[in-house]
């Protein structure tokens, strides 16, 4: 079994969970089925992605054919941009995923983005000008509040962010009576997010990396990713481990939870082979090394930039950094 993180909870997290972003429904079945037959305890699902009903019907395939039980598993879901508001509202948004997802709890429930769209069944709302119809009266601190509630419903275990900058952290922890458990983020050697990760730290908040390969074959990458970097081939040759497998490590080494993704039943095996071997501290330095600022980042969110809570404004300052 593998290495588990504590949580400020006093909860234990796998330190390596399957990453759903960008499956099909129809590849989310099997990479679900494959990945908790290969050992994955922990499931990274969000409802944006839209393929949590084949999630779920994945992890009840599994929990009937013996392999696991539900206590067994730590699910992950995220409360979607358009269910900021009210307690209600917040409510409905998580029993979305949890009827999809077939759970009667949720082991972890994050606010996906630090800002809300327009309530309504549309993931991605149109304000009658063609843009995406941010919603700016509620803040993330009130979305909290009713975070707080659904943990004191027992409807979900822990409750933490996902996408908030340090800034949006500190507001959170002046009005939490549960401090997040963790904060999502990108991160890998291309964005290293070392201020952020020191930052949760420091305030007992977990990192859980998202996009840990780089996200090769994402839309918005436009030059190599991290696993394509000559360096981290050369440590791949070193240990007779694949890149894939040098950046997994490579987070686990940092005290950080991470989610890679992959639908291919080999690479969703290979992925979690990774507690036979440790990079040297001259190897962590070199992976350190690569970092590329906010040009690292891939995933940006630049339609919802208007809003006041878009957390990447750096991005957006033309010439910074
Ligand atoms: P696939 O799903 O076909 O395996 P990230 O987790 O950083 O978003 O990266 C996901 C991307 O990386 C997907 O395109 C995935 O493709 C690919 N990928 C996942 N695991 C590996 C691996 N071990 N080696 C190479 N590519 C991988």
């Amino acid at each position: 079994s593998q290495p588990m993180m504590r949580m400020n909870s006093g909860c234990d997290m796998p330190m390596i969970g399957i990453g759903t972003w960008k499956m099909t429904p129809c590849q989310a079945l099997d990479a679900v089925r494959c990945a908790i037959g290969f050992g994955y305890r922990h499931i990274d699902c969000a409802h944006v992605y839209q393929n949590e009903r084949e999630v779920g019907q994945a992890m009840q395939d599994k929990i009937a054919d013996g392999t696991v039980c539900r206590e067994q598993l730590f699910v992950t879901g995220k409360l979607w941009n358009t269910y900021h508001g009210c307690y209600e509202v917040v409510k409905q948004g998580l029993e979305k995923s949890l009827c999809d997802l077939k759970l009667s709890y949720l082991d972890l429930f994050l606010i996906h983005w630090p800002f809300g769209f327009e309530n309504g069944c549309e993931l991605f709302p149109k304000s009658p000008d063609g843009e995406l119809a941010l919603k700016k009266d509620i803040h993330f601190t009130n979305v909290w509040k009713s975070m707080e509630l659904l943990v004191h419903e027992r409807l979900v275990r822990n409750i933490g962010v996902s996408n908030f900058n340090s800034t949006q952290i500190d507001q959170l922890l002046q009005v939490a009576t549960i401090p997040p458990a963790v904060n999502q983020v990108e991160c890998h050697p291309y964005l290293n997010q070392v201020c952020l990760s020191t930052f949760c730290r420091e305030r007992g908040i977990q990192l859980v990396a998202y996009s840990p390969l780089g996200s090769p074959g994402y839309e918005n990458r436009t030059s190599p990713g991290p696993i394509d970097d000559p360096v981290v081939k050369c440590i791949a040759n070193n240990h007779k481990k694949t890149p894939a497998q040098i950046l997994i490590r490579y987070q686990i080494q940092r005290g950080h939870a991470v989610i890679p993704k992959s639908v291919n039943a080999e690479r969703i095996c290979q992925n979690f082979n990774v507690f036979d071997f440790c990079l040297m501290e001259h190897e962590m330095n070199q992976l350190l090394g690569l970092e590329k600022g906010k040009q690292g980042r891939v995933v940006q969110y630049t339609d919802a930039c208007a809003h006041p809570e878009y957390p990447f404004k750096e991005l957006l300052s033309e010439g910074a950094e």
